[in-house]
């Protein structure tokens, strides 16, 4: 069964579509980042899957089940786990205080409690190991990411949805958070994930798809699409070169 399935989607503001048609899937376990030039409609397709934004055709389906017609928080408690873009995390409280909000938000199924969850973030994220104490906006912009995804990580969802990770981050805060990106897709947790940094992106998952003009214009395993020399030229820019 697939984490997510995503059917002839068609979506868009008001009377404009930018969406035409779009299917994709991201298998138990596997991995999918989305890349594509400036407007394609990337965070549009974020929208439609976490819930934010109402497709005007085709379905979404989580783990099997049809929640189209559910809103974000419906879909949260179905095993989505959402880290958006921007305010991600709660500046004003701990680190471990944020990460027992992400705990608490959805009752947990997971063995072990707050306790257990939070031995398996800090495996993921040994980064954030001496630093429970220290307030959430006053960590570096990478440390944040990783506070964002371990709070919503924490309650086990089925399928972690990332809308660009990198954005804003220095090469190498970028660099260990998306080391931290491939030691959640090792974990088993499926991950859907937008991403700029095409290298960075189809560097940490399993499966790449293009998004061009609101249509779906490659799909294949990520190393193939990072190798492809036309891709590379056409859609993935210079900084997906070896
Ligand atoms: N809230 C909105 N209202 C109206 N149009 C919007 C809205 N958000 C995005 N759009 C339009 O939808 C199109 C796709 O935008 P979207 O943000 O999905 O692209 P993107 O691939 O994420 O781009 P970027 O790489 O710049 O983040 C763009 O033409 C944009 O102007
Ligand atoms: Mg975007």
């Amino acid at each position: 069964m697939s984490a997510l399935e995503v059917q002839g989607i068609e979506a868009g503001y008001g009377a404009r579509s930018i969406l035409h048609g779009i299917d994709l899937a991201v298998s138990d376990r596997g991995s999918l980042t989305v890349v594509g030039p400036n407007g394609s409609g990337k965070s549009t397709l974020m929208k439609v899957v976490v819930g934010l934004i109402r497709p005007t055709r085709g379905s979404i389906r989580l783990l099997g089940e049809d929640v189209t017609g559910l809103a974000a928080p419906a879909r949260a408690r179905r095993g989505v786990g959402y880290v958006p873009q921007e305010a991600n995390v709660f500046r004003n409280m701990s680190v471990r205080e944020n990460l027992k909000l992400g705990f608490e938000f959805i009752p947990s199924w997971q063995p072990g409690g707050f306790a257990g969850r939070l031995d398996a973030m800090l495996d993921l994220f040994p980064e954030l190991s001496d630093r429970l104490g220290t307030l959430a906006g006053h960590l570096s912009g990478g440390q944040r990411q990783m506070v964002a995804m371990a709070a919503a990580l924490m309650p086990g969802p089925a399928l972690l949805a990332l809308d660009e990770p990198s954005a804003g981050l220095s090469p190498r805060n970028a660099g260990l958070l998306f080391a931290a990106i491939g030691r959640i897709v090792d974990s088993g947790v499926a991950v859907f994930m937008i991403e700029q940094n095409t290298r960075l992106g189809l560097g940490a998952v399993e499966d790449g798809l293009v998004l061009v003009a609101g249509q779906v214009r490659a799909r294949a395993p990520a190393h193939a699409l990072l190798a492809d020399p036309e891709m590379r030229r056409l859609y993935l820019g210079a900084e997906a070169a070896p």
